[in-house]
């Protein structure tokens, strides 16, 4: 960073010093770090925290399912109508999008998804969820929440925001694809770096982990229908009998990965779904199998797509069925891997590291879960991270998707933190590098 460049900043950051919400807990004028740790102490102030456990539990009591998020986006948009943010809506049905800042570039996005589960809560508590069959199990209610807390956090600050953060409330991430759907209509248009965080059951609290490149896996799902023909289970001379079909099809696909693969290549292909009979003597007509498959590339992924239906189809018909394949049924788009940005990897760990102490800024191995906001990293450099919750003087925290899952909302301080520094900094580091000159000298080294 050139002395013109250090000026500007340092002259940024002391309009940062002169906002009535800065001024106490005081800042010294120290430098971009500060602004994390003060953005850290501003949400943990108890009137910014007891406002943001009091949306967290109003959401967590009233889940809605993917696209079905009516009631929490009116929230949201009562929340930023509070706090005066302009926002678009509707974004792919419930989705909001909001803006701080100056309206121009550089443009910089922070991410909350929005649905609940389609399951029960087992926990007891005075904010149980209030609809039967339906739950926050994956803690989309924090994040909402920690979007928001930035959001607040941002908008007082926004005289110096030299470029526009973009709050993207996201519906549908649940296997839905909502992201998918907000891209389809512009949410990045003109956007420079996005980024997404999600609770994480399993690690501390007061930590986060990610890594640079490949981080959760592109997924699929497929269904397969194994037709044969029924009839009495004590002759089965006279059948087809689909039941042993789809065994062996099973049994077949799990040589994909274990005969096929490259072993370090990391695959996933599990059959979840097995229906089909429901007597002890009768041989079903059908059976229908389905289940998910897992890969980071994406000649992988279309390479185990390929080899499911071709194992189905050519198994079922060793035994005289027939088989058809579908996958991901009502035309669900694919999950591509979730890659995460090198540079902002960088980035990252520079400011978590501030507010978190770069010893709690840990670096994990990739995943083979999925996340659909891998559909905005595709598109533009994204960065997702996890976010701990764990305290163990609180007791066990049950990991996603259990209905005894729990959000310790201790942690949502950290995420509104998080969120709102990685976009200011953003912003402020993108403002005093002057762009860079066309035709790099890594392009001059490499004609093509
Ligand atoms: C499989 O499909 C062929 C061609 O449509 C049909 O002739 C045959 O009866 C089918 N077999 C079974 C077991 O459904
Ligand atoms: C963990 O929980 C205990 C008990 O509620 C609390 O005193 C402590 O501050 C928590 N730790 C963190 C890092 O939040
Ligand atoms: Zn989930
Ligand atoms: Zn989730």
């Amino acid at each position: 960073m050139g002395f013109s460049q250090w000026l500007s900043l340092t002259f940024i950051f002391h309009a940062f010093l002169s906002l009535p919400i800065s001024s106490e807990p005081s800042l010294s004028p120290e430098g971009l770090p500060q602004i994390p740790v003060n953005f850290l102490e501003l949400a943990k102030r108890p009137e910014v925290f007891d406002w943001m456990v009091g949306i967290r539990r109003k959401i967590h009591e009233n889940p809605e399912l993917g696209f079905q998020e009516f009631e929490t986006s009116k929230l949201i948009r009562a929340e930023l109508d509070q706090m005066g943010i302009p926002y678009k809506y509707p974004v792919a049905e419930t989705g909001v999008v909001g803006y701080i800042g100056t309206g121009s570039p550089p443009f910089v996005a922070i991410r909350a998804d929005m649905d609940a589960l389609a399951m029960q809560e087992s926990v007891e508590w005075e904010h149980k969820s209030k609809v039967p069959g339906k739950m926050h199990a994956c803690g989309h209610d924090a994040h909402v929440t920690m979007l928001l807390g930035a959001a607040k956090i941002l908008q007082d600050h926004r005289h110096v925001i030299q470029g526009t953060v973009v709050l993207v409330f996201q519906p549908g991430e649940e296997g839905h694809g909502g992201a998918k759907k907000m891209l389809d209509d512009g949410v990045l248009e003109n956007v420079d770096a996005i980024f997404g965080i999600h609770v994480s059951a399993s690690r501390p609290i007061g930590t986060v982990a990610s890594r640079p490149g490949p981080l959760l896996a592109g997924s699929g799902f497929f269904e397969a229908v194994i037709s044969g023909k029924g009839g009495h289970a004590a002759i089965p001379q006279h059948t087809i009998d689909p039941i042993l079909a789809a065994s062996n099809v099973i049994v077949s696909l799990q040589h994909l990965v274990s005969r096929e693969a490259d072993p370090l290549d990391s695959q996933v292909v599990t059959v979840a779904k097995f229906q089909g009979g429901g007597a002890f003597n009768v041989i079903p007509d059908s059976v229908t199998i389905g289940g998910t498959f897992r890969a980071f590339s994406k000649e992988t992924f279309i390479h185990l797509k390929q080899r499911i239906e071709e194992v189905i189809t050519k198994q079922a018909s060793v035994q005289r069925c027939n088989a058809t394949v579908t996958f991901n049924d009502n035309g669900q788009p694919f999950f591509p891997a979730t890659v995460n940005n090198k540079d902002l990897h960088v980035h990252f760990q520079k400011v978590a590291g501030d507010i978190l102490g770069t010893q709690n800024v840990l670096e994990m191995q990739p995943l083979m879960g999925s996340e659909d906001f891998a559909f905005f990293a595709e598109v533009i450099p994204g960065y997702f991270f996890f976010l701990g919750m764990k305290n163990e003087t609180q007791g066990r925290f049950e990991s996603e998707h259990s209905p005894y899952f729990r959000v310790n909302e201790d942690a949502l301080p950290y995420g509104a933190a998080l969120h709102a520094s990685l976009a200011t900094t953003y912003i402020l580091e993108k403002q005093s590098k002057p762009n860079p000159p066309k035709g790099s000298s890594h392009d001059e080294l490499n004609p093509s």
